[in-house]
């Protein structure tokens, strides 16, 4: 983990960036297919993957189970030698997607072992639906000094409680023929990927219902799809699943992570702030459709290219002639959901926009607990936030940000989380005054290189070892 941080020398509130901002692959589409990988009989091929310490974190994940990763214009993944099905703990605890390995090692081995995982601090995130799920398939969960092993009772007894999901290598047909249907008991992204991947070599059909429906899991199921696996229904709330008893994926088509949505939103709500002009190209507007009617609503004049995505053109989302001052903007009020609803992955950022508007506004998090962490640094540096309860701020804007106090600490601001870490970016950018966000790792988790993207449109902003 680095130990750096970004100096910032903020805006105070003129909108003096310029340029363009090219989108990479989605971070929580990649991660995934990085998993899936485990299913395939040979090395598979990916493209667009971001170049993240998420990332990095999943490749180190899959190289200590024995997995050959290997990076460069595209990252290749050789999942032949795999040979071990204990997640490493270390490098668990440091990122709760890693949960979504127990799948694919689950569909190929029959057993995973796994510590409860960790991630970003942003509530208790349990994973009670993910062992639901697999008991629902068969499987019996021990849980052994914080960590769980999952397997599945017919790993060779011909136990006709199992799904009958096979070993790689040592594949078996134990004639079990069972179709099961899981009713998962709130949405969750995580939960329907992994279990999802789980059943794709199965004997029997297993249909998930409440499924979440980002576009990331669209992509991932198109590609396991043209792969071999048999899944109906990604993108809706029920998902069906028909195991491929126990045939491996074939890598016939390489993977292609779609845009990441949440990268684009980002920098669309940043530009909004600080940018007389800025296009974000390579994106997927319509995977950002909230987002965008809010901006527009509130007065921000966006222009939307929706490119040709049949045909391979992605599209663009640009911010022309912004110079109007950001208090003649308009509050709103808006709640997260999940796809296609309002993103938590961007509630920390409408929260640093709308402190700058005129008016009062609010804002619910609905998907995770205890994500409001870094309102207090925005309190700190003058903002109108109050937390009315764990769920929810109000926010009276405007007010100018700028650093208060005299202690030696006064410019120093904290990334708390991925999200988080952008929006107090965003926040020392429009601010007046120099300042440190420390912390930056967790911003390197999910933006690729965000300071150099941001010098190019003119701000100033390094990166300098911590202190
Ligand atoms: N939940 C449970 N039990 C479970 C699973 C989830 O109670 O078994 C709860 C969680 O605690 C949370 C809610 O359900 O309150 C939703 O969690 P979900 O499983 O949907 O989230 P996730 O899969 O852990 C992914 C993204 C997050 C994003 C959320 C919601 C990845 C790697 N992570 O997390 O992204 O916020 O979906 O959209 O895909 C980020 O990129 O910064 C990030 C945190």
């Amino acid at each position: 983990m680095n130990k750096e941080s970004f100096n910032i020398q903020g805006l105070g509130g003129a909108k003096t960036l310029n340029g363009t901002i090219r989108i990479n692959g989605a971070k929580n589409a990649a991660l995934k297919a990085m998993a899936a990988a485990v299913l395939f009989d040979g090395p598979v091929e990916l493209h667009n993957i971001p170049d993240t310490e998420d990332i990095h974190t999943m490749t180190e994940i899959l190289e200590k189970l024995g997995a050959q990763v290997t990076h460069g214009a595209s990252v290749k993944i050789d999942p032949t030698n795999i040979d071990a099905t204990t997640i490493d703990p270390k490098l668990a605890a440091i990122m709760r997607a890693s949960i979504v390995l127990t799948g694919p090692l689950l569909a190929r081995y029959g057993r995973v072992t796994f510590p409860a995982p960790g991630g970003c601090v942003i509530g208790a995130r349990p994973i009670d639906q993910f062992l639901k799920g697999y008991e629902k398939m068969g499987a019996v969960v021990t849980e052994n000094d914080c960590s769980y092993t999952i397997e599945f009772g017919g790993q060779g007894e011909g136990d006709p409680g199992s799904l009958g999901l096979v070993a790689g290598g040592m594949i078996r047909d134990p004639g079990v023929k069972k179709d099961i249907t899981i009713d998962f008991e709130m949405i969750t992204v995580g939960g329907t990927e992994t279990l999802m991947m789980a059943a794709v070599l199965g004997n029997g059909t297993v249909t998930l219902n409440n499924c979440a429906q980002e576009p990331e899991i669209v992509n991932v199921a198109e590609w396991l799809n043209e792969c071999g696996a048999h899944i109906i229904g990604a993108g809706t709330d029920t998902i069906s699943v028909r195991g491929t008893a126990g045939k491996l994926l074939s890598p016939i088509t390489p993977y292609t992570a779609i845009p990441d949505r949440i990268e684009a939103g980002s920098y669309l709500i940043l530009g909004a702030l600080c940018a007389e002009q800025l296009t974000i190209e390579n994106c997927r507007p319509d995977h950002l459709k909230v987002l965008i009617d809010l901006l527009i609503q509130s007065g921000v004049p966006i222009k939307i290219d929706n490119g040709d995505v049949g045909n391979g053109r992605n599209g663009s989302i640009s911010i022309i002639g912004n110079t109007k001052p950001n208090a003649m903007f308009r509050p709103f009020d808006v709640s997260t959901r999940e796809y296609p609803g309002f993103p938590t992955d961007l509630q920390a950022q409408i929260v640093t926009y709308l402190t700058q508007v005129t008016g009062k506004s609010t804002v619910v998090e609905n998907i995770f607990e205890g994500r409001f962490k870094y309102i207090d640094d925005l309190q700190r540096i003058g903002a109108g936030v109050t937390l009315d309860s764990s769920s929810k701020v109000s926010i009276t804007g405007p007010q100018e940000l700028r650093v208060t106090g005299n202690g030696e600490n006064a410019a120093n601001l904290l990334a708390h989380d991925i999200r988080a870490g952008f929006a107090i970016v965003m926040a020392a950018l429009v601010a007046e005054g120099i300042f440190t966000v420390s912390n930056v790792y967790f911003i390197d988790r999910g933006y690729e290189k965000m300071e150099e993207k941001l010098r190019a449109l003119g701000a100033k902003i390094d990166r300098v070892q911590s202190r």
